[in-house]
């Protein structure tokens, strides 16, 4: 049965605004949905001064109404201050689309949630997180849960790639149970680099292979 999309979503959907990747940006992020494996990635542009978001694109690995969302969010967020985009809720989002099907919920999470981590992905590299706890192996466990297998589409814990995670003076060590030479093998690395780095009391992260 087709999903009853509105006018708005099929629109945004067809012509999605701010699709795209920006080189250099100041900040980045990947999410992936835990409810249907797709992904989203957001890049921005901030201004430091102002704290003002001066560009925003995404892409979407997703759905429709991933898509529709991702489009959305990005015309919210663009011109406003991080701490105002932070306020940006999917409810928010699938209202100004006119509505979601309640099982398109997860869509416009996953592309919400990709909006604020690449926030915080800013506020990581640019020192400006306050609360200074020290990185626990759960936190960086659950960093790696946002790491894609692109082999198959799912996260490097759930396709249990990561062998062994240990953190001991500031450094960070990765075993996965996956060949060095697989042609997967360096985007894992640096995406996983890309997760734990920002991270304030990490000094050094080391990805290796037990093939
Ligand atoms: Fe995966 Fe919509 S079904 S993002």
């Amino acid at each position: 049965m087709p999903v009853p999309y509105s006018e708005i979503v099929m629109e945004h959907f067809r012509h999605p605004r701010n699709v795209g990747r920006i080189e250099n940006p100041d900040a980045k992020a990947v999410e992936g949905s835990t409810a249907c494996g797709d992904m989203v990635a957001v890049y921005l542009m901030v201004d430091e001064e102002s704290q003002r978001i001066t560009d925003i694109k995404f892409e979407s690995y997703g759905c429709a109404s991933n898509i529709a969302t991702g489009s959305i969010i990005t015309e919210l967020a663009k011109g406003k201050t991080l701490e105002e985009a932070k306020e940006i809720s999917w409810q928010q989002a699938s209202e100004a689309l006119g509505g979601l099907p309640p099982v398109k919920t997860h869509c416009s999470v996953l592309a919400v949630d990709g909006l604020r981590a690449a926030i915080q992905n800013y506020e990581e590299r640019h020192g400006l997180v306050t609360e200074q706890k020290p990185t626990t192996l759960e936190e960086l466990r659950r960093r790696l849960r946002h790491v894609m297998n692109p082999a198959v589409g799912l996260d490097i814990i759930r396709t249990k790639l990561v062998e062994d995670v240990s953190l001991e003076n500031g450094v960070a060590r990765v075993l996965l149970d996956f060949p060095a030479d697989h042609q997967f093998a360096n985007n894992i690395r640096d995406e996983i680099i890309e997760r734990i780095e920002p991270l304030w009391d990490i000094e050094r992260v080391e990805v290796e292979f037990t093939e």
